[in-house]
């Protein structure tokens, strides 16, 4: 990336989004190439140091991570090395033995944007900003929150009014941000938040940011790391403003260039059916142009009609083979309760990735001895009353469950209340059991 021509990450000419670039990475050969096995040697080794840099999943992997002229201005909160769990019932049911989530929720702020707000917020604090902004579903105005308070930086959060969870609401205003509920949709934040900048002297931490990018490739590493260096055959991610995505496919790309791994995993993206613009642009015009779309969807975190990195994210889908498709709210729904009955809690916007593999099983797109893993993206304590109106039969219309009332049923686990005595605790799990 050249000087930063504008407020808002856009080039002056094309008006495209900035991409960080590392030149001559790609082109590098034989001895030019960095020494893979001492650096993976090194990544690893740092995990047991007592550095704070080295704790976290992002900054241990800072080789990879020039953005900085001193690490000693990077903000941590001991992001990343989150876990990489085995599916064991969701394997089963969909005869795929090396099937994983990788659960970005388990970050400190329970969800993915972590690894992308340190690496950014570092860059605001290093260029002497004082105050930091973005426009949110939610959980990036909570990671944002969150870094600018240990950054001592000012921060200030546009929200869509009454369509964010409460969990992350609360997680701003305990964080210290400026939180303004605005009157529009996330579109209509964002929008504001960019004349906004323009005005005013603050740094945007969007994901327009290329910066939060960088963070958010390095799960990409982990990914990697944690299968021996063999990457996945397929990696699937839950669309929303589509950086993710993008970042996830520059992580592969440039282990590869740096002869780290041998390929690139393929990448497919899922939207929730209400809020599918990148599906439309895929289907009607390969990725070439996109129409927004007024976005409807309960799983408010992709509740986003005019993605700003859709044009980084069908590149990454084109390049890698990949697929992009839409799910409905049942079939969110179910994929979430299926992926509590493994012991795993996601926000509904994490749980498209399940319902879109069940999805591409059922067209044979997956074969079973693919290596699949599952990008959960946020922590289901985030949004606890989805999960709540779920098991009491209250989240879905009947529109939306005809067909599945079954399914639904047998995942449903509504709390009751029962008298205090053993009697009646005792007639409950038998129930249960029964
Ligand atoms: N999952 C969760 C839990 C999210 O919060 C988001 C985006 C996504 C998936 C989609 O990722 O935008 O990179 O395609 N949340 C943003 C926010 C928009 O403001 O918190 P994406």
């Amino acid at each position: 990336m050249g000087a930063e021509a504008k407020p808002d990450f856009r080039c002056f000419e094309c008006g495209d989004l900035f991409e960080v670039e590392y030149p001559g990475w790609s082109q590098r050969k034989g001895n030019d190439r960095p020494n893979a096995g001492a650096l993976k040697w090194l990544w690893r080794e740092r995990r047991c140091s007592s550095e704070a840099l080295d704790h976290s999943g992002v900054w241990r992997f800072r080789e990879l991570l020039p953005i900085l002229d001193s690490f000693g201005n990077a903000v941590t909160l001991r992001e990343g090395n989150t876990p990489l769990y085995h599916l064991p019932r969701a394997s089963k049911a969909l005869g795929i033995d090396q099937l994983f989530a990788k659960h970005q929720g388990m970050n400190p702020t329970g969800s993915f944007k972590d690894t992308g707000m340190t690496a950014a917020m570092s860059v605001a604090r290093e260029r002497g900003f004082e105050w930091v902004a973005c426009a949110s579903t939610g959980n990036t105005s909570a990671a944002m929150a969150a870094y600018a308070a240990r950054a001592g930086l000012r921060s200030l959060v546009l929200i869509p009014e009454g369509k964010i969870a409460w969990g992350k609401l609360a997680q701003a205003m305990d964080y210290g941000a400026v939180t303004c509920q605005l009157k529009t949709d996330f579109d209509g934040c964002l929008k504001l938040l960019i004349q906004v900048v323009k005005e005013a002297h603050i740094y945007l931490l969007n994901s327009v940011n290329p910066y939060r990018l960088e963070g958010q490739k390095t799960p990409a590493f982990e990914i990697a790391e944690a299968l021996d260096w063999n990457v996945p055959d397929h990696l699937i991610v839950p669309g929303g403003n589509l950086a993710n995505s993008s970042a996830l496919g520059k992580g592969f790309r440039e282990l590869r260039e740096l002869g780290l791994v041998a390929r690139v995993p393929r990448i497919s993206v899922i939207q929730a059916e209400g809020a599918n613009p990148l599906v439309r642009s895929m289907a009607t015009s390969h990725g070439a142009t996109l129409v927004p779309v007024e976005a409807h969807t309960r799983a408010t975190a992709i509740r986003i009609g005019n993605p700003a990195s859709w044009r980084k994210a069908a590149r990454v889908i084109q390049e890698t083979g990949g697929w992009c498709l839409d799910v409905t709210e049942a079939e969110i729904a179910i994929a979430k309760a299926e992926l509590g009955t493994e012991g795993l809690g996601c926000e509904p916007a994490s749980a498209v990735t399940l319902a879109g593999l069940k999805k591409l099983r059922a067209q044979g797109a997956v074969d079973p001895k693919e290596t699949v893993v599952l990008l959960l993206t946020g922590h289901t304590l985030k949004d606890a009353d989805y999960t709540i109106d779920f098991h009491r039969g209250t989240l879905l219309t009947d529109e939306e469950t005809a067909g599945r009332e079954t399914e639904i049923r047998g995942l449903r686990r509504d709390a009751q209340t029962v008298e205090a005595t053993v009697g009646a605790v005792l007639a409950a799990m038998k129930e249960r059991a029964g």
